[in-house]
């Protein structure tokens, strides 16, 4: 039962571990992202669907899957097999073809049904900064590509987060960018009685992050909404103006590393 709505949940861990509060939060993030005028829906899905491009006959795994309904999107799409991973267990009943897992993306070859297993492509959608460790995550998650495979990686704008800091502590961007101290987060439009700990992280920590796991960046995007999505929920485009998005990032690995 999802006990955020009645009761304050603090993880008191960090971001790299704070999965617990997820039992709580699925629901209110799954029925956030399916509103007509979610960013997911407007501008981040568009983008990681684009940038992960023809999936016909590929091997997919979706590591942080939600409830699996984007997953379940690919297999239509012609996507076999679509494996899920999730900490929260809160799936939908999955489509033939779609395998959904509970397990932890920290460390995905220690899932139970993914030892041994090889995936043309791996996504860490809006999902990477639970991992433990980030570097062990997704080196665990390279030796899992098939010879051709790519990562498709999505993480909010650190300046984001900075920004929101900075209004909410009268400090400036520079500071809170810089600062290194794990702060409380609760998402206004998932569930505010759910709260995270996230760790900030610069760019640079996030390149330097994927450079020692022995992945190279193919692309890079910065997805916007479009001017007709932008006409139609104006609020949404004022969101993006104030606090920017998230960052898509095609990873590939370091030949011989
Ligand atoms: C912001 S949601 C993104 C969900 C989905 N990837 C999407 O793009 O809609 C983050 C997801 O990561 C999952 N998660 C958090 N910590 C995790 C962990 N340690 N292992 C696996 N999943 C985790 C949450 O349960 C949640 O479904």
């Amino acid at each position: 039962m999802v006990e955020g709505h009645s009761a304050r949940h603090t993880a008191d861990l960090a971001d790299g571990d704070s999965s617990r509060p997820w039992q709580a939060l699925a629901s209110g993030y799954e029925r956030a992202r399916t509103r007509e005028d979610s960013l997911d829906r407007l501008v981040e899905w568009p983008a990681q669907r684009a940038m992960l491009g023809d999936v016909t006959g590929l091997a997919v795994l979706d590591a942080g899957c939600g409830n699996g309904a984007k997953l379940a999107q690919l297999a239509g799409e012609g996507a076999t097999p679509a494996v899920g991973v999730d900490i929260s267990g809160s799936f939908i009943a999955p489509p033939p073809g779609v395998q959904l897992l509970e397990g932890d993306l920290s460390d995905l070859a220690a899932v139970p049904g993914l030892a041994g297993r090889r995936f043309d492509r791996i996504l860490f959608l809006q999902s990477f900064g639970y991992a433990a460790d980030g570097v062990e995550a997704l080196r665990t998650a390279r030796a899992m590509l098939t010879e051709d495979g790519f990562i498709l990686l999505t993480r909010t704008q650190p300046v984001r987060y900075a920004i929101e800091r900075a209004e909410q502590n009268g400090t400036t961007l520079g500071e809170e960018y810089f600062a290194t101290e794990s702060f409380a987060y609760r998402h206004r439009s998932w569930d505010e009685q759910v709260t995270l700990t996230k760790r900030p992280y610069t760019m640079s920590d996030l390149l330097n992050t994927f450079s020692a796991a022995g992945l190279w960046i193919e692309a890079a995007a910065e997805p916007r909404m479009t001017d007709d999505a932008a006409a139609r929920h104006p609020h949404k485009q004022a969101v993006l103006n104030k606090y920017l998005g998230i960052l898509v990032f095609r990873l590939r690995p370091i030949p011989h590393r």
